[in-house]
């Protein structure tokens, strides 16, 4: 899979995708992760990439121009099965959105800042607005890392332990269940005794109503 990112802040992504999982999952080739400052694609000599709003108001608007030099010439180059926004007007970004993306070739996400971009790339190149959430970042760059995060672990060979991906919360509208290690006693808190009986039946089944308890608790709604 390949992620391209068009940011006016590329080096935002220089941590979240140089470290752990994200950064095995690049040197095994799982997924090539490339950046794109969209000032390089401004023709203005000060390298201007915003002006202000023609409904005037406060803040400026990513203009159209420099946008669309960079995608039509990653278009040029390969096909994009998916060209996201991040804003916060998108659809929220879920699991089943995570899942659907993971199995994807290649995919663009645009980052705004300021206003947002000029309305007229929403409409002639976005394919999918997606947003992390009801609240308001500085910028798409903050998304953008959640979702290609969220996106780059569930493509197949990425997670040593594929099961470990499949029994992640949301992945079945569950949330996950409790989890111990070693030692079984700390100080008197004790492991639940059920996950030392070495009965993988009743274990199962523990962990089964674990993730519904918990669910019922704090997220009834997933359950419908
Ligand atoms: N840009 C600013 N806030 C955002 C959010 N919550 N989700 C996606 N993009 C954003």
């Amino acid at each position: 899979m390949r992620i391209d990112i068009l940011t006016l802040f590329p080096e935002m992504f220089q941590g979240p995708f140089s470290e752990s999982i994200i950064k095995r999952a690049r040197e095994k080739g799982a997924v090539e992760l490339v950046c794109h400052n969209i000032r390089d694609y401004s023709t203005n000599k000060h390298k201007k990439v915003d002006d202000y709003a023609f409904s005037g108001g406060a803040g400026m608007v990513m203009q159209i121009e420099p946008i669309a030099r960079l995608i039509e010439k990653l278009k040029a180059e390969r096909e994009y099965d998916e060209i996201i926004y991040v804003t916060p007007d998108g659809s929220t970004l879920n699991q089943g959105i995570a899942n659907q993306l993971s199995l994807k070739g290649n995919i663009m996400i645009l980052c705004g800042h300021y206003k947002g971009v000029d309305q007229r790339v929403r409409d002639h190149y976005i394919t999918m607005e997606l947003s992390i959430g009801d609240y308001v970042l500085t910028g798409g760059e903050l998304a953008a890392a959640v979702i290609a995060d969220s996106v780059i672990r569930l493509i197949p060979g990425v997670i040593s332990d594929e099961t470990s991906a499949l029994t992640d919360s949301f992945q079945d509208n569950l949330l996950a269940p409790p989890v111990y290690t070693r030692p079984a006693d700390f100080n008197g808190w004790k492991v639940p005794d059920v996950l030392l009986s070495g009965d993988a039946k009743k274990i199962e089944a523990w962990k089964e109503e674990q993730a519904y308890k918990r669910t019922k608790e704090r997220r009834p709604d997933l359950l419908g």
